[in-house]
């Protein structure tokens, strides 16, 4: 009846998400391309930005290309490099006084999924004068945010062209998913040439974010035009280019597919979902401070195993789609391959198979939190109820042997 009473609630919030006006997210998608981001700014006509980045891509030394084009464009800029990964409230509190001390016109966020999110959240509240959690609601109604340029360094969450932000909540250790239709970036540049130094780690945790964002919305019970396009493009380029990546950090070409790959990524869920993979990965990182792509790519084989009756009709079409199936099989069989392949496909990224860091009192913590959390705004294909999930996340933690 519960279950009933949730997918009901999945449709009718399907109606609401059906309505959004998202505007249209410009892609520049070129190795090199940030050095172009000051001419981007100059064209829409602003003068001075706060540049939100992390003390990683500073020490690393890959802003130097954008920031001799803001110089050449004439654009002033400040920095706020304080980001730290799952960004809290504290980060946009201070980039936000950051903002307003300045008086600019604009952000450019350059850096993983942590940065492009804090941006999109200072970017609110620097133009509302309200607080952040004030958005952490179903649908947070935010009426502006400041223009922004999204330059992801990680291939991975396709915030550049989400119309969310996941912000931690330091006082309530809680990740809040926020969801808005104003969220989306105005410019997302692609540029291959800055995630060559990407650890390998991060390189295959990232990628498999943008693997578990493909299929989570391709397996959910909302479909709109063109999330299965770009679900079964994301899946393609991910298969062909993100273990090569890994491999050798250098390899441009697959760097470059890979950003591209995370950005379709980004489409097919933008609208479409994610799902319980997603509600559980957001505990893992809040209780834990696992890397959100770390903590998907360990969950992710075990939902979809969990929910395979359920979901393996569309995880052959997938694979079928993205021209992963074996000739003469039965759904059933490709969509065991699919799993098998993403099982693999982690193995050779070296991702763990189970989640060691989970504390038995946790679980119905961890269980209530990813119920509220994916039920509600999820359509998972697959409701389960808090003691089923409980149940489940057991077994997320090693055998004991
Ligand atoms: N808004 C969305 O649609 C969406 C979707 C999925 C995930 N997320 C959120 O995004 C965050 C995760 O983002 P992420 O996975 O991109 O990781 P991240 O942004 O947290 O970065 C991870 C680490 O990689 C480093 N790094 C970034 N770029 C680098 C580079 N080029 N070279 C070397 N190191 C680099 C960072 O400094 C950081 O230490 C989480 O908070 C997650 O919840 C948001
Ligand atoms: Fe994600």
């Amino acid at each position: 009846m519960r279950k009933l009473v949730f997918t009901i609630y999945q449709q009718i919030l399907r109606l609401y998400v059906a309505t959004l006006r998202i505007k249209s997210t410009e892609i520049i998608h070129q190795i090199g391309a940030s050095g172009n981001v000051g001419e981007v700014l100059k064209t829409r006509g602003f003068s001075r930005v706060l540049i939100i980045t992390d003390s990683v891509p500073i020490g690393l030394g890959i802003l130097a290309d954008m920031l001799k084009g803001l110089k050449k464009s004439g654009i002033d800029y400040a920095i706020y490099d304080g980001v730290v990964p799952n960004p809290t409230i504290l980060n946009i509190e201070e980039a936000k006084a950051l903002y307003l001390k300045n008086r600019c016109q604009a952000i450019v966020a350059f850096g993983g999924g942590s940065v492009i999110d804090c941006a999109k959240m200072t970017g609110v509240v620097a133009l509302t004068g309200k607080r952040v959690k004030r958005y952490d609601m179903m649908i947070p109604m935010i009426p502006k945010m400041a223009p922004l340029v999204a330059v992801p360094t990680t291939a991975g969450t396709g915030s550049e062209v989400t119309i969310s932000a996941v912000i931690t909540d330091e006082a309530r250790r809680k990740k809040m998913a926020i969801t808005d239709a104003r969220l989306a970036p105005d410019v997302a540049v692609l540029d291959a040439a800055l995630m060559t130094g990407l650890p390998k780690a991060i390189t295959a945790a990232t990628g498999i974010d943008a693997l578990t964002h493909a299929v989570e919305a391709y397996v959910g019970n909302w479909k709109f035009k063109s999330t299965d396009a770009y679900a079964v493009k994301a899946v393609i380029q991910i298969f062909k280019y993100l273990e090569r990546a890994y491999i050798d950090g250098g390899d441009m070409e697959a760097r470059h597919e890979m950003a591209i790959g995370a950005t379709y990524g980004g489409y097919a869920f933008r609208t479409a979902g994610v799902g319980y993979v997603h509600g559980i990965a957001h505990r893992l990182s809040e209780l834990y401070g696992v890397p959100h792509g770390l903590a998907n790519a360990i969950v992710l084989p075990h939902i979809l195993k969990k929910s395979f009756p359920a979901i393996y009709k569309k995880l052959a079409d997938l694979s079928k789609k993205a021209g992963l199936a074996g000739a003469g099989k039965t759904d059933w069989q490709i969509a065991e391959d699919f799993v098998g392949m993403i099982v693999a496909l982690n193995d050779r990224l070296g991702i763990p198979k189970y989640a060691d860091m989970i504390l038995r009192e946790d679980i119905p913590r961890i269980a209530a939190r990813a119920i509220g959390e994916a039920n509600k705004t999820y359509p998972v294909p697959d409701v389960m109820n808090k003691k089923e999930m409980a149940a489940f996340v057991a077994t997320l933690m090693p055998p004991i042997n």
